[in-house]
């Protein structure tokens, strides 16, 4: 894959728009195909008004050169002659399954075929290809033009060579390449869950409301939004079936479990910001709760999320999700952390971290506590 790639995107929404912008910025003749001629209409205007406002503000100077980068299409066979297409289609199995299977019918046996999915197993899409070795998974985040990191996964069946090829290539589009393990979540929406989850046992429990919640993350933890506040931004259709997915793909571990303070949330149709109310109340004239801006109270809170969070990065490590490197690079460039959640632990202190879990599994007696044992043997080698 180099400059001459041709790049096909299938799936105009949110995602393959963003993905398909970034490729034809970066030089490449992109087909950008979608069975739905509205969502496709949508996308053309949209990547039109994109480029125009880019160009204005003096982010680029050819806007409408990269403009005829692109074809846009409603029939699958208009991808025949690319040589890498990304699927950025409705996250349903079965679904990019049977794409999959179709693509490899008119594509030449040298294209790349990948998928942006969140959460399913690359290795299971792999399976519906007759060749594999050629599917791999680049996981862009939403904004894709802004947001610099790409989770490349390899499936089981992906041809070892495929992946430095990708790295780079991702590089040559101006992105920050991480190599992930193809388990649940991979390394962003596996290692942020207790970000979300524990700020709602907090809130379920009763021990602070979202405002204060949200205040200590942001105030406190130096997070840009706090878990309240961007659960609602990412829109709980999106963020619960995220949670629900990884926890049903982790074979119910309890460490992932969805709550219902969120799925009651998705059932009334209050989805976040973008529906005018979530966890928050978004309509005019409706005011914002207050937080309890106590220290000691915000300071545990904080703590509590953040010991969760590492054991998770620790964790991750311990079962070689990802390199130490690409977990800390995965969690400041796809969720904007203040640092990498490794450093963190050392800055911290592994001992702290250790006693904070260890005092929350005593206290509850729930597996959803239990200490990676990589952080115990951390605490233990320091120790000594
Ligand atoms: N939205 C995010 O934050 C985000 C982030 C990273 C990855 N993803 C993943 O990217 C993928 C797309 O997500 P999105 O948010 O862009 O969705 P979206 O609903 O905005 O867009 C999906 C598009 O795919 C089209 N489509 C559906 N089935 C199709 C088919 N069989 N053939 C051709 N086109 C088809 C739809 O018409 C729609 O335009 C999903 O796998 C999702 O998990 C989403």
């Amino acid at each position: 894959m180099d400059q001459d790639t041709i790049v096909g995107v299938i799936g105009s929404g949110a995602m393959g728009a963003g993905i398909a912008q970034v490729a034809a910025v970066a030089g490449h003749k992109v087909v950008l195909y979608d069975n739905n001629n509205a969502a496709l209409d949508n996308a053309k205007t949209g990547l039109s008004n994109t480029l125009q406002k880019l160009q204005e503000k003096g982010k680029l100077k050819n806007a409408e050169e990269i403009l005829t980068r692109f074809t846009f299409a409603n029939e699958l066979n208009t991808l025949a002659h690319c040589t890498l297409i990304i699927e950025a289609i409705v996250e349903k199995l079965e679904v990019k399954k049977a794409v999959f299977a179709e693509l490899e019918k008119i594509v030449s046996d040298t294209c790349v075929l990948a998928s942006n999915t969140s959460s399913l197993s690359i290795t299971s899409i792999a399976a519906a290809c007759n060749k594999p070795g050629r599917v791999l998974g680049l996981h862009f985040f939403n904004p894709a033009p802004l947001m610099a990191l790409v989770e490349v996964i390899p499936a089981v069946q992906t041809d070892d060579t495929l992946i430095p090829v990708a790295k780079q290539l991702m590089q040559q589009w101006g992105k920050t390449p991480v190599v992930a393990k193809d388990t649940p979540g991979f390394i962003v929406n596996r290692i942020a869950r207790p970000f979300y989850g524990e700020a709602i046992r907090i809130y379920e429990e009763g021990i602070a409301d979202m405002a204060t919640i949200d205040w200590a993350m942001t105030e406190i933890g130096g997070f840009r939004m706090g878990p309240f506040a961007l659960m609602d931004f990412i829109g709980h259709d999106v963020n619960y079936v995220v949670t629900e997915t990884v926890f049903q793909s982790f074979f119910y571990d309890p460490r992932y479990k969805p709550s219902f303070a969120q799925k009651r949330l998705l059932e009334a149709g209050w989805l976040g910001k973008k529906s005018g109310r979530g966890f928050y109340n978004y309509a005019e004239g409706s005011s914002m709760p207050q937080a309890n801006k106590d220290e000691t109270l915000g300071t545990n809170i904080f703590e509590r999320i953040l010991a969760m969070l590492i054991n998770e990065a620790v964790e991750a490590l311990h079962l070689n999700i990802a390199s130490h490197e690409d977990l800390e690079t995965a969690m400041t460039k796809g969720v904007n952390y203040p640092k990498g959640l490794l450093k963190w632990c050392d800055e911290w202190g592994a001992d702290k971290c250790l006693e904070k879990l260890d005092g929350l599994y005593h206290a509850y007696h729930e597996d959803r506590y239990r200490a990676s044992v990589l952080l115990r043997m951390i605490v233990a080698s320091r120790r000594s």
